[in-house]
């Protein structure tokens, strides 16, 4: 095998959505002010959902995952390789990835959670293709899961108001045709403060806060530097230019980001593909869900060009180039 593909994908949200003026209104019952208009102009938000308590990132992930089979003309039978990308994970431990596993109803391939936050599901993507081009695995599903309304801080407008729930999946499976064209992955740990969840578990307790933190300004500066800086590195190992790009897929951080990123690269409005008008900032899952949809709309067709490019906390970032 020369070369991993992807042959079907799938999403899935879950079904409350919360609008601006919605989560304006719950603020305001506790004090604290916002509104639709704030939100729109600095990050290009108009909604999020929401999980109900009780509904994990494997179950999500699940959904998702049988839309993506489906859309490959597989079964979970098929599946050799199960990895999820995920920074809010059912359980502390088995991972994500065991435990949707056992929902897909399958036992005995490998499976295993991928924690780099917003950058998980590039670096998802790219373990799964290093493993089926050295022949360990055939058929992968790459799922990208998390509820991040768990770990918000509903007492913090600067970030309660960025992040929603959701799952995107991809099967990836070995090819003779070119899929996965080049792919980049970077960490600057040091970085680690401008983008966390501090807390951990220990001696039966949570230490630290377990909400989410970020500098938004901080991670702004950094995310549009190192977003070109990837897309340029993995255009040149694929022999690539920007002009061979026909969709430009980021991960669904703001509005602002992703426009000043295509302008970077020279790519037109139209070949940017945005949900997070709708989806809000999902983590590890905003670039399956965005692909899906891309998909699924009738934009991203078979032979087309995309760009995938993710950056979070750690700081973490990368891209991969494929053909889709
Ligand atoms: N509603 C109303 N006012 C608000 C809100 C809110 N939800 N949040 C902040 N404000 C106020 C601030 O208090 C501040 O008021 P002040 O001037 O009186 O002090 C004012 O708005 C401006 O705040 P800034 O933080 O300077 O606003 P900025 O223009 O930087 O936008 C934002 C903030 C949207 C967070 C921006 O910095 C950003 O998008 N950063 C990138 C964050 C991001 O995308 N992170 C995720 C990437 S990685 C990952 O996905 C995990």
């Amino acid at each position: 095998t020369s070369y991993s593909r992807i042959t079907g994908t799938g999403s899935y949200l879950p079904p409350r959505r919360v609008t601006n003026d919605d989560l304006a209104k719950q603020l305001a019952s506790h004090g604290i002010e916002t509104s639709d208009q704030w939100i729109i102009e600095r990050t290009g938000i108009r909604a999020r959902h929401f999980a109900d308590p009780g509904v994990n990132s494997s179950d999500l992930g699940l959904e998702a995952a049988r839309k993506a089979l489906e859309a490959a003309g597989r079964t979970a039978s098929d599946v050799d390789l199960i990895i999820v990308a995920t920074s809010t994970p059912d359980m502390v431990f088995p991972s994500s990835a065991a435990i949707l596993q056992n929902k897909l109803g399958i036992a005995g391939c490998a499976a295993f959670d991928v924690q780099a936050v917003c950058s998980g599901f590039v670096y998802a993507l790219t373990v799964a293709d290093s493993l089926i081009r050295t022949g360990t695995a055939k058929c992968a599903l790459v799922v990208g899961t998390e509820v991040f309304s768990r770990i918000l801080d509903f007492n913090d407008r600067t970030t309660c108001v960025l992040f929603g729930d959701g799952a995107g999946a991809v099967v990836l499976e070995a090819s003779e045709e070119p899929g996965i064209l080049a792919s980049d992955l970077h960490a600057d740990g040091k970085h680690v403060g401008i983008l966390c969840v501090p807390g951990h578990v220990s001696g039966g307790e949570v230490l630290g806060t377990p909400l989410l933190h970020m500098d938004g300004q901080a991670v702004f500066k950094l995310a549009v530097r190192v977003l070109e800086e990837s897309a340029r590195t993995s255009l040149a190992k694929a022999g690539k230019t920007e002009a061979d790009i026909d969709w430009l897929i980021p991960h669904q951080a703001n509005i602002r980001i992703m426009e000043g990123t295509a302008k970077k690269l020279k790519m037109s409005r139209d070949k940017l593909i945005v949900t997070v008008h709708e989806h809000g900032n999902t983590s590890a899952a905003s670039i399956p869900l965005a692909l899906d949809d891309a998909v699924r709309s009738g934009k991203v067709k078979k032979g087309d060009t995309c760009m995938l490019e993710g950056v979070g906390g750690g700081f973490t970032w990368g891209s991969v180039l494929l053909n889709y």
